[in-house]
């Protein structure tokens, strides 16, 4: 096979066949397909798209470029969940011990944040003690004995992805749906999981910013674990605000464990139980929505999730007494009220902007290199609907800059604070919005979201 024939067949848009989707795979993981090579198939696909089929081969050849994780050691069906990355995301943090609760297996590998979106293992670090590398023998014991566990993705899990998405990042060529979809399904086929619940952004915070383009990218996710064997459903939820108030790592901890101790903030609370209601019905715990709704409610107020949150803390060897006492958590030195300039109702809220500038306080990475602060970040007083009076809290700066000699905080903090002041629209008038889950995209088709 020649590398140049399987460019130009996809360049003339045509279907590859899975043995020469396997060889570029292979070669280019191995170092014997170059760069430019590879570069030119990717923009080839950009413009000519896969088919279902081909796409399928294209996250199984990735999946297969490294270590493939075998979960059937661990008792019952392993679902696992995956967002496509939000501002104030901490769903995983309240649905790992929620669902786990409820007798479903959780068996999670997770990131760590970059750019405007947190990641679930730098959250998970701000609590005293928590490790988040495991051997796979003790993963598979943990899962087994307390139902949860979440470790950082191991380096040489999809190693043909990694650098596939890296060259991706410069050469334009990141936003193609068939590329996405093989990326992210790659990551979970090799992570072992049996079945797959999806929570796939659309709006201001999100990486497909329009409805249309989410549901494409869930149809195309859909798609792929049919096609392989693993079944997957998809939400396609809003990202037009941040999720909740908290947006840093042990602030959104701490609102993690507010709701798992049955608060917390609705938008929050509804994601999480349509999210694992879905990780229910598929993990075969519950035989409908509305039954595995009533059950994980039932485990919110009766204490069992929180419950298994401390349990799940102790097993990684971090303080489990944060579950009672989040005032244990790190938190930062000074808070800083951002007020409203005018009144009326908020009617847009750019979920990208506060998640960028929660960054530049030093809760997220520019580069991966970056070193973060698990305590600083931005609690909102304000969601989008509020009414709101002039002079009054739109969010609250969560900082541990110092002030300079003439008491004014540096230039870049001001920046920050100008920042989040224009990332909230305020308008005489209230504005209509549109729901926090749109649809659900199943095998079977796409479905407008009805909440049960
Ligand atoms: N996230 C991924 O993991 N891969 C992509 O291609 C885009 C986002």
């Amino acid at each position: 096979m020649r590398t140049v024939d399987l460019i130009e067949k996809k360049r003339d848009g045509h279907e590859m066949t899975a043995e020469e989707i396997q060889y570029l795979i292979r070669e280019y993981n191995a170092g014997r397909i170059p760069d430019y090579q590879m570069s030119a198939w990717a923009m080839a696909v950009f413009f000519r798209g896969m088919s279902i089929r081909e796409t399928a081969d294209l996250t199984l050849a990735m999946a297969n470029s490294g270590d493939v994780m075998d979960l059937g050691p661990i008792h019952g069906i392993k679902v696992d969940k995956h967002s496509t990355g939000g501002v104030g995301d901490k769903t995983t943090l309240v649905l790992g011990p929620l669902v786990a609760a409820a007798g479903v297996p959780v068996a999670k590998m997770s990131g760590r944040g970059l750019g405007h979106t947190g990641g679930t293992i730098d959250k998970l670090e701000s609590i005293k003690g928590f490790a988040v590398e495991r051997t796979r023998q003790d993963f598979i014991l943990q899962v087994n004995e307390c139902g949860l566990a979440v470790i950082s993705q191991s380096g040489n899990i999809t190693p043909a992805d990694k650098k596939l998405y890296a060259l991706r990042d410069v050469t334009a060529t990141v936003n193609s749906i068939p590329l996405i979809a093989s990326s992210v399904m790659s990551k979970k086929i090799a992570s072992g999981a049996d079945a797959i619940v999806l929570d796939v952004k659309t709006g201001s915070g999100a990486f497909m910013k329009s409805l249309d383009e989410a549901v494409k990218l869930a149809q195309a996710m859909v798609n792929i674990g049919t096609q392989v064997g693993r079944e997957t459903i998809a939400l396609i939820s809003e990202m037009d605000q941040p999720l909740g108030f908290a947006v840093g790592n042990a602030l959104e901890v701490r609102e993690a464990i507010e709701t798992l101790q049955g608060g917390g903030p609705e938008d929050l609370k509804l994601l999480c139980l349509a999210l694992g209601a879905y990780m229910l019905v598929l993990g075969k715990k519950a035989s409908g929505l509305q039954e595995a709704k009533d059950r994980l409610q039932e485990l919110l107020v009766n204490g069992l999730a929180l419950e298994k949150f401390s349990e799940f803390i102790s097993a990684q060897g971090g303080d489990a007494s944060v579950a009672q006492n989040p005032d244990l958590l790190p938190s930062a030195g000074r808070q800083i009220e951002i007020s409203a300039g005018a009144s009326g109702y908020v009617t847009a809220i750019n979920a990208e902007d506060i998640g960028l500038a929660a960054m530049m306080l030093g809760a997220g990475r520019e580069t991966k290199d970056s070193a973060i602060d698990l305590s600083v970040g931005i609690v909102l007083r304000k969601k989008l609907g509020d009414p709101v009076v002039m002079g009054e809290a739109l969010a609250v700066l969560h900082t541990n800059s110092i002030r300079n000699e003439a008491g004014n905080h540096d230039k870049k903090h001001s920046e920050i604070e100008r920042k989040v002041q224009k990332a909230f629209q305020i308008s005489p008038h209230p504005a209509q919005f549109r729901p926090l889950i749109h649809a659900v995209v199943t095998k079977d088709g796409i479905k407008e979201w009805k909440d049960f």
